[in-house]
């Protein structure tokens, strides 16, 4: 389900607020005259939307849900993700079958899963319940060191070459996990790491997002809203009630806006209220100043970043080892 990946120059406006906001990485992309920002989709030089629909708990018989999934992807959130262990494929691919523009799908399989032949079933089923021939972004949902890492990418790679799956990432992968994960690959790149990253959960910032920036790897978002807890967090809400006042918008933009101004990071707002997901995509149209993501910066107080975290990110910043990774790999695709 290939999304365009030209950018379409639909409004000055639209292009206008991209400029503005984080660099060369954010275009924004007028589409069925909606203003979307895109970035950029690990190495693989297509771009994805930068606000995605996460459907954790949208149960699949929902019709709320359809909905609130349909609303969002007519709004521009053209990026959908979901997992086997949601219990919702069905739901999802009803959506997209109803939809009439392509929509960039993710999917994930559960470690359970991880052995070469329970992998590619695994697939197979999602793929039957999605409605699909082909799921855009396949990712290990948490590692299982029970299985060789080995014997689990092989089976990707297996799914790459048969064009079942598009592209392989991974989700709550430490950095070492990555690079284990990378090595054993022969012919692909992981692109994206899917991962818990909200203004309260800053564990990302202690390594995992300077490896991913520096290596070109998307980072999802996950929980971005901590799960709607957000709101209830007074100190929090202080701030993010002045910001999203100056701006005129909700405190839930602010937070979405915030995250996806960091280099190379998406986010999957999870919601089953149709007013919430369109609240949620038109995050985009917010411009945070450098101030304002600053403050939202200090909400971390950076007590949840551990040494252990600032060393790796130093120790990385100082070796080329995902660069050694990637030369391996060209010269095992030569082979
Ligand atoms: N890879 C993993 O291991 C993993 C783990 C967790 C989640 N995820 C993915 O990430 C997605 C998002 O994470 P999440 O579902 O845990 O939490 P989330 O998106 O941080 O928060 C969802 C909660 O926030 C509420 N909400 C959404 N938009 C709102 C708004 N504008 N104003 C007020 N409340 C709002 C939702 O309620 P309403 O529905 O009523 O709007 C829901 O209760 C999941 O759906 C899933 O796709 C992945």
């Amino acid at each position: 389900m290939r999304i365009p990946l030209t950018i379409h120059d639909g409004g000055q406006s639209a292009l206008g607020k991209a400029e503005g906001r984080t660099g060369a990485e954010a275009l924004c992309f007028m589409f069925a005259n909606l203003p979307m920002i895109y970035k950029k989709l690990g190495n693989t030089g297509e771009r994805i939307p930068a606000i995605g629909l996460g459907t954790w708990k949208i149960p699949e018989r929902s019709k709320e849900g359809l909905d609130a999934i349909l609303e969002g992807l007519n709004a521009g959130a053209r990026f959908i993700d979901t997992a086997e262990m949601y219990a919702n494929e069905r739901l999802v691919g009803k959506a997209i079958s109803r939809f009439d523009a392509d929509v960039f799908l993710a999917t994930k399989v559960s470690p359970h899963h991880f052995r070469h032949d329970d992998l590619i079933r695994a697939c197979d089923a999602s793929l039957d319940r999605l409605g699909v021939k082909c799921i855009d972004l396949y990712q290990l949902h948490w590692p299982n060191h029970s299985v060789p890492i080995k014997e689990t990418i092989g089976a990707m790679e297996m799914l790459a070459d048969a064009g079942k799956i598009r592209h392989i990432g991974v989700s709550n992968f430490t950095v070492e996990e990555m690079i284990e994960a990378q090595t054993s690959m022969k012919r692909y790149e992981i692109i994206s790491n899917q991962v818990e990253y909200s203004p309260f959960s800053r564990e990302p910032e202690s390594g995992l997002l300077q490896f991913c920036q520096k290596e070109h790897i998307t980072l999802i978002a996950y929980s971005p809203l901590g799960r709607g807890q957000i709101f209830r967090e007074k100190k929090a809400m202080g701030l993010l009630g002045k910001i999203s006042a100056t701006h005129g918008a909700t405190e839930a933009q602010v937070i979405l806006s915030y995250l996806i101004s960091k280099e190379n990071v998406v986010a999957i707002p999870k919601s089953s209220n149709k007013t919430h997901v369109k609240e949620n995509v038109s995050c985009v149209d917010l411009r945070l100043s450098e101030m304002e993501i600053k403050e939202l910066d200090g909400l971390g107080n950076g007590s949840n970043k551990p040494l252990a975290g600032r060393v790796l990110s130093l120790f990385l910043k100082n070796t080329g080892v995902w660069a050694k990774i990637m030369e391996d790999l060209e010269k095992k695709r030569k082979i």
